[in-house]
């Protein structure tokens, strides 16, 4: 596979082109970043540990008929996909009280949501990615259909369902996480990553921290961590 022209940069990944179309390749960066990327730092095998969750759980989802861009990992730190249409939205599912909602309304940490709560922002760094509700995602944006858009909240729910099983089997809670979508032509399909830079995942014997909220809140050692999910995550996990 030819790793092509750059497409995009993000603030963790880059998307390059490959002699596939409609494939791109996407390689998970060393960076981290925090705050609207008002804190970053290069943390060196961070990429590799995120690149080989995101393809464990990709590949997870698709197991349980869940439509997603992944076609398989490549090499240390990339993912080739299929180039989608990406849908402007991070589409927020919630277990467990933590983060920003406990920030933004009087919800104390730790409250259990059943069934879970969805937020859904849009993804905008200029505007500080707020936060929607139907009728600005329908009426006033057009991203969506009504159906499409419940077609979306719908798949956010399964790909819970199995993440949280997953997770739960690793000793890990899963207590919320973030999901883009976008269009694989005529269908919506799970893109972008799922990792722990998109997940918040707490030890379920001791409660503490396995995500980013450890180098946000500055709580210890971030690779550490990512490490110790990617060992119960992955079968043979830590040594690559
Ligand atoms: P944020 O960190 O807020 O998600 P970003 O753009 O800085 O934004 P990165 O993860 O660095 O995030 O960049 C990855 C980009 O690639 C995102 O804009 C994401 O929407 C886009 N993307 C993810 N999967 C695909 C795909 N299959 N096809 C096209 N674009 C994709
Ligand atoms: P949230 O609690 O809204 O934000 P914060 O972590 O800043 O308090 O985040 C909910 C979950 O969604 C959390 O697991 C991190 C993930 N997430 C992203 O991956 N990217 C984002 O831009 C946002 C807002 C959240």
């Amino acid at each position: 596979m030819k790793q092509g022209e750059l497409v995009y940069a993000g603030k963790a990944k880059s998307l390059y082109r490959t002699d596939v179309p409609g494939q791109l390749y996407v390689h998970f960066r060393d960076d981290i970043t925090a705050f609207d990327g008002g804190k970053k730092d290069v943390l060196s095998r961070k990429g590799n540990l995120n690149a080989r969750v995101s393809a464990k759980i990709f590949s997870l989802l698709e197991e349980h008929g869940i439509p997603t861009h992944f076609v398989r990992m490549e090499g240390d730190a990339a993912m080739i996909v299929r180039d989608l249409r990406m849908i402007p939205l991070e589409v927020i599912v919630r277990n467990i009280a933590a983060g920003s909602i406990t920030r933004n309304y009087p919800v104390p940490e730790g409250t259990a949501f059943d069934p879970p709560v969805i937020v859904i922002d849009y993804k905008d760094d200029a505007r500080h990615d707020p936060m929607l509700n139907d009728d600005i995602i329908v009426t006033a944006l057009r991203l969506l259909s009504r159906d499409q858009l419940a077609e979306v909240k719908a798949l956010a729910l399964r790909v819970n369902a199995v993440l949280q099983r997953f997770l739960a089997g690793v000793g890990i809670t899963l207590v919320d996480f973030k999901l883009e979508f976008g269009w694989d032509g005529d269908r919506i399909v799970v893109g972008d990553e799922i990792s722990m830079d998109s997940m918040r995942l707490w030890d379920t014997a001791t409660g503490t921290s396995l995500d980013k909220d450890v180098y946000r809140f500055g709580k210890g050692d971030v690779l550490a961590v990512y490490r110790e999910v990617a060992a119960r995550a992955l079968p043979g996990g830590e040594q690559k």
